[in-house]
């Protein structure tokens, strides 16, 4: 992957944030702006159907890349939108409220607040020794929302393994998944995990921001949940009206046009070079040697999470700062994983195809310097 970014000499080690932007994603998108930029779906010169073709032909790859149907695949602007949308979408569709809603511990604020906030009633799966979901242990619930790897932890859950369990409970239950960190590290396969929504952001594969996929299986069975321009079919003057089929009934208004045109490319680079585990191995055999460090995370885990005995994870982060080291500090959004190991915040590491071993040295000697 080309990254230029224009950071000199900082160290960005917060993929995990955000991923940096390569040539090739920002080039596809000024190229559209400057030579081909036009709305899709409203009018019928050649210029909007190019741009017809372009955001099919994105849904399509989208669609490889995830193993799911093109139909259900629906631009959205990020998980955090999806997962606000799917509460919307379920209520609509379902009839029914409160519904039991089962999360876990490792899920980031974008995954379960959207369900509190609308007064779900909401069930907590248990986590293993390991702090692993534990699929044999899944309550009977209406939807499960499933976090396919925590931003805090980074291990890949056996998603497949889970919706099985929550569907031998209840066979019409909800299968939602947040694959805002998984999605950059490994395959995702919608049909074989078998998950009725599955979630991600652009951004966090290199993509722009404000677009990503909300991937809906059996898209059809859903009601819609914004309206407007562009899902519905026929308004009639009575008051009814009759909306498109999927995935038009849920795109109503204007598409993230530009960041369609740059998100196939961030797809066909992270397919081609994902980020090397091999770097954070590295960080976790040199940052176990200093006493004061308290690894959180696995020694095979994509990121590498800590704390320091006796120094604020802020005051840290602050200091590599100073060394112009870009990571995260805090509770990454993730309180309920932090409740679980009794940590209020926490210092992660991660990284995306850019980043070399020379990098991960230097961390390595910044931190010794820090932490004497
Ligand atoms: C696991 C997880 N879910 C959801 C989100 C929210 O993503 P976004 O802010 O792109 O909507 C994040 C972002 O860090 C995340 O790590």
């Amino acid at each position: 992957m080309q990254v230029k970014n224009k950071m000199n000499k900082i160290i960005y080690l917060d993929a995990a944030a955000t991923y940096m932007k390569s040539d090739s994603v920002m080039g596809a998108q000024a190229d559209f702006v400057r030579e081909k930029y036009a709305n899709s779906g409203r009018g019928v010169c050649a210029r909007v159907a190019a741009v017809d073709d372009m955001v099919k032909g994105c849904r399509v790859a989208m669609a490889e890349f995830m193993n799911a149907d093109a139909d259900g695949i629906v631009f959205v602007s990020g998980t955090t939108d999806a997962m606000n949308r799917i509460v919307r979408i379920v209520q609509n569709t379902v009839g029914r409220w409160p519904l039991r809603v089962a999360v876990s511990d490792l899920d980031h604020h974008s995954a379960r607040l959207p369900w509190m906030a609308a007064g779900a009633d909401v069930v907590v799966c248990p986590l293993d020794k390991d702090f692993n979901i534990d699929a044999s242990a899944i309550p009977v619930a209406d939807v499960i929302v499933i976090t396919a790897m925590s931003n805090v932890l980074g291990v890949p859950q056996d998603v497949k393994k889970i919706v099985a369990s929550a569907r031998k409970k209840n066979p019409d239950v909800i299968a939602i998944v947040d694959a805002a960190q998984f999605v950059v590290h490994a395959d995702i396969d919608m049909r074989a995990w078998d998950a009725d929504f599955v979630c991600w952001s652009g951004h966090k594969i290199g993509a722009d921001n404000g677009i990503g996929v909300m991937a809906i299986k059996n898209p059809n069975r859903f009601m819609s949940d914004k309206f407007g321009g562009g899902m519905v079919n026929v308004v009639n003057l009575d008051g009814t009206f009759t909306v498109q089929n999927a995935p038009d009934k849920f795109e109503a208004g204007t598409l993230p046009l530009v960041q369609i045109a740059g998100l196939a490319s961030a797809v066909k680079e992270i397919k081609n070079n994902r980020p090397k585990q091999a770097l954070i191995k590295f960080l976790y055999d040199e940052l176990s040697r200093i006493p004061r460090v308290r690894i959180l995370t696995q020694p095979d885990a994509v990121l590498l999470s800590f704390v320091i005995d006796g120094m604020h994870v802020i005051d840290f982060g602050a200091l590599m700062g100073a060394y112009d080291v870009c990571l995260r500090v805090g509770n990454m959004c993730a309180t309920w994983i932090h409740n679980k190991m009794n940590l209020s915040g926490s210092i992660r590491v991660s990284v995306g195809a850019y980043n070399t071993m020379d990098e991960m040295k230097r961390f390595v000697e910044i931190v010794k310097n820090i932490v004497k």
